[in-house]
């Protein structure tokens, strides 16, 4: 029999043709609501391969249950929702979508820069809310971009395309990462700092991280409380490195400028979320990668990845424990 993959959301089924050559697909058909975690479990029980979302939980619950399981593609470059250890223990092959992203990525946060400090949504909501009734010279003033300090907290591929895009700004560009990014320092003129440093010298702190055990709650009331009091918080990694109570204390009591934020702790947030509420924080529902261009690209590497393996092939983009 040709081998069944369980896409938990609709995809486009031209990217997904590699995939459709050799095996029998079946799509949860919404866009934007998620399979039903009931329903995930008892389609993985017969699949051989599964195209998730960040937002489906692939952990020792469901795994245990998949027993024909081969191959996991998460359309997205992180993979905290997925229990990689385990899965490579059952032998399930766990693969994410890397590189093509990275410019699309580094373009939505490099716009979330723009949009806390320059204040674009408050000054559009303005028009739009027909507020507008004459030229002010500090009207929706906001802070500069250009020639400040940017620290890249996670100075991956995403981070240091988001330091290119900071030297035409003529940014000056501190990073922080586990390990060091020399290509960033070279050729870019990152420098590498302690977090503390970062945080301390800062006009703009970025969150690219990534979500482990190390990182959850990163950013907390302590780091809010050494950034300058001008500056701005941007987070377009994972929700879950934020204290959200800390930053949401940090922002009404000024200990902090304003916040750009791509994610959240529990997503979806509705408009009643504290944060959503505040005029000095942007708001974006998770849409980093999400360029017509780069979901394409993600869709379809997920199904070359998954064709590969049913193959028994080695996938072009996996995740190892480890
Ligand atoms: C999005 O957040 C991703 O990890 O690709
Ligand atoms: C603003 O439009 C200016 O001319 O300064």
């Amino acid at each position: 029999a040709r081998p069944y993959v369980f896409v938990t959301r609709k995809c486009s089924e031209i990217e997904l043709q590699p995939l459709y050559e050799v095996a029998d697909i079946e799509m949860w058909p919404e866009e934007e609501t998620p399979c039903p975690r009931e329903i995930l479990v008892e389609k993985a029980k017969k699949a051989d391969a599964l195209l998730t979302m960040l937002s489906d939980s692939i952990d020792k619950q469901l795994l245990d249950q998949a027993k024909q399981l081969k191959v996991v593609a998460n359309l997205a470059v992180g993979y905290d929702n997925i229990d990689v250890a385990y899965a490579n223990e059952q032998g399930v092959v766990v693969c994410n979508t890397p590189d093509v992203l990275t410019d699309t990525t580094a373009d939505l946060t490099f716009g979330l820069v723009l949009a806390t400090a320059r204040r674009l949504m408050e000054a559009s909501d303005y028009v739009k809310n027909n507020l507008w009734k004459g030229w002010g010279p500090l009207l929706l003033a906001g802070h500069d971009v250009h020639h400040k300090t940017i620290g890249i907290v996670g100075m991956g591929k995403i981070g240091q395309a988001v330091a290119k895009r900071a030297t035409g700004f003529e940014m000056n560009i501190l990073y922080h990462n586990r390990t060091r990014n020399s290509e960033a320092e070279n050729t870019l003129g990152a420098t590498y700092c302690s977090l503390d440093e970062l945080l301390i010298s800062s006009d703009f702190v970025v969150s690219l991280t990534p979500l482990t055990n190390e990182t959850k709650e990163l950013f907390n009331m302590d780091s809010f409380k050494k950034m300058k009091n001008t500056a701005i918080f941007i987070n377009a990694g994972r929700g879950a490195v934020v204290n959200e109570h800390d930053l949401y204390e940090a922002l009404i009591n000024q200990e902090i400028a304003g916040a750009g934020l791509d994610v959240f702790l529990n997503e979806p947030i509705e408009s009643t979320h504290p944060l959503a509420g505040l005029h000095n924080v942007v708001a974006l529902p998770h849409i980093g990668s999400a360029s017509y261009e780069t979901r394409h690209k993600m869709m379809n590497l997920c199904a070359e990845n998954i064709a590969l393996v049913l193959k028994g092939s080695a996938p072009k983009t996996n995740v190892l424990t480890k």
